[in-house]
């Protein structure tokens, strides 16, 4: 930023003068209600105490300059890369530098909007057969939309990576995945990450699972090399070529990228859908008008991703619905020199925290930002937006890959369960948030299955 400040940051809390809100106990009670009251007491830049200085930025123009302007300066957090190494190993989310752009530029074509369009089926059959249970379901019980929508993002993705092979190992995948996921949510923001040789009974168990999940990828990958390639991700992986160098991935890569995925992809996905029907559920007259929309462009038949174009309110509803609940609602990034932003010093070797969830509500953008209000993306709204007040995938770089699968994902599922149900929030269950590796339900989100006919 241009800027000569090189004040601390933060303003004093206490007489001797410690630059700090927030500690590491705080962080772990409530780290995102920390997070809020620190950014309404001290702004847009706040120091936090968690263990060792750490800063939350909020204004968009900052979020450009580390996330995209100085991208180099601040890559992703060590502290946290550690621990998602441990779990995927070296996939995109956790390598940097050279080998992090060759494995991008090996992904990438597997997630261009036109390959996505080849997993539409895959996307309406799963919802099919998931409305199929809800049609033999007790309607007088409610349901836990959560757990629904993570069985049904896992059969997704599981099929869009493995092809139909993955019915053999459907239960290994979803124990595993599962169990990475718990351990992830466990890990990601714990101020201790206990080594995994250690012999607690949780460790066993994860290993356990990891190692099953992993032969399961190997077998796939050894089956793909050896017979006729399939439509599916684990192929464009494995024949992925890099354009400048010519070089493929070999088996640990793969597997890596596997695993990264569907830990990225998967409750990521769900979460977010999830709050979708619970703010449904509470705007009545949005759903009115999304029913609408998709009565008038789908009717009765299955939706395809050749509807999408013409499901505009419904894409507006799903963007409403990240902005006020992003799945990935914080991210961290670590600068490597001395740096400055919004006229603050950022010492080297410091974490920077951004908060989607946050900044997404940063009221200099955002007219009432607690409203939900899908009509904030309308394009003659947007047009001259600050391209950084909105990033549920986050920006430059380091954007998610994974970005036009879960729109494409979210779009068919919502437009396919809206003409068969509406999904209604059980009065009085209550709503709260458990910030883990992905913005969750605490409780879950019960709510009520009404046929439309
Ligand atoms: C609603 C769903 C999703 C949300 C909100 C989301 C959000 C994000 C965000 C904010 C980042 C950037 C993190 C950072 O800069 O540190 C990211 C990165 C990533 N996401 Fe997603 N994601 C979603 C779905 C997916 C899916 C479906 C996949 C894959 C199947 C995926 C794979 C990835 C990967 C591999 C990265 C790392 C990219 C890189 O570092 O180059 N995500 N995601």
């Amino acid at each position: 930023m241009a800027s000569t400040a090189t004040k601390p940051l933060g303003r004093p809390p206490g007489p001797k003068g410690r630059p700090v809100v927030g500690n590491i106990f705080e962080f772990r009670r409530d780290i995102l209600g920390t997070m809020i009251a620190g950014w309404r007491e001290f702004g847009d830049v706040v120091q936090f105490n968690v263990g060792g200085a750490a800063y939350l930025i909020v204004h968009p123009d900052h979020l450009q300059y580390v996330l995209r302007e100085r991208s180099d300066n601040f890559p992703k957090a060590p502290f946290q890369d550690q621990r998602w190494r441990k779990i995927v190993g070296e996939g995109i989310v956790t390598s940097k530098g050279d080998f992090w752009a060759r494995q991008r530029r090996l992904a990438d074509p597997a997630f261009h909007q036109d390959r996505i369009a080849e997993f539409g089926t895959i996307m309406t059959d799963a919802t099919d057969e998931m409305l199929a249970e809800w049609d033999s379901a007790d309607k007088s019980e409610p349901l836990d939309i959560r757990d629904e929508m993570m069985r049904l993002t896992l059969t997704i993705l599981a099929r869009a990576m493995f092809s139909a092979d993955v019915w053999r190992d459907a239960r290994t995948i979803g124990d595993a995945v599962g169990i990475m996921l718990t351990h992830a949510n466990n890990r990601l923001f714990s101020p201790i990450d206990p080594p995994e040789k250690l012999p607690l009974p949780s460790h066993r168990r994860y290993l356990s699972a990891r190692d099953k999940f992993d032969a399961v990828i190997y077998r796939m990958i050894d089956e793909r090399r050896a017979g006729e390639p399939k439509n599916d991700l684990l192929t464009m992986f494995i024949e992925a070529r890099d354009a400048e160098t010519g070089e493929q991935m070999d088996n640990v890569q793969v597997r890596d990228e596997v695993r990264t995925m569907f830990v990225a992809g998967h409750e990521t996905t769900a979460v977010a859908l999830t709050w979708t029907f619970y703010l449904l559920s509470q705007n009545p007259d949005v759903l009115e008008r999304l029913v609408q929309e998709i009565d008038e462009v789908v009717g009765d038949r299955i939706p395809t991703v050749d509807d999408l174009p013409q499901l505009t309110y419904e894409w507006r509803v799903i963007q409403e619905s990240l902005r006020l609940y992003p799945a990935i609602w914080v991210f961290l990034r670590a600068a490597i020199e001395d740096d400055e932003v919004g006229g603050y010093r950022i010492k080297k070797g410091k974490n920077l925290f951004i908060s989607t969830y946050i900044t997404h509500r940063h009221p200099e953008f955002w007219d009432d930002p607690e409203r939900f209000d899908p009509d904030r993306f309308e394009p003659h709204r947007t047009a001259d937006w600050h391209r950084f007040k909105y990033v549920p995938f986050g920006g430059g770089p380091r954007k998610c890959i994974g970005n036009n699968f879960a729109i494409v994902e979210m779009q068919l599922c919502l437009a396919r369960i809206l003409q068969r149900y509406r999904l209604n929030a059980v009065p009085g269950f209550p709503v709260d948030f458990e910030p883990g590796l992905s913005l969750r339900q605490k409780h879950g989100m019960q709510m009520m299955l009404e046929p439309t006919t």
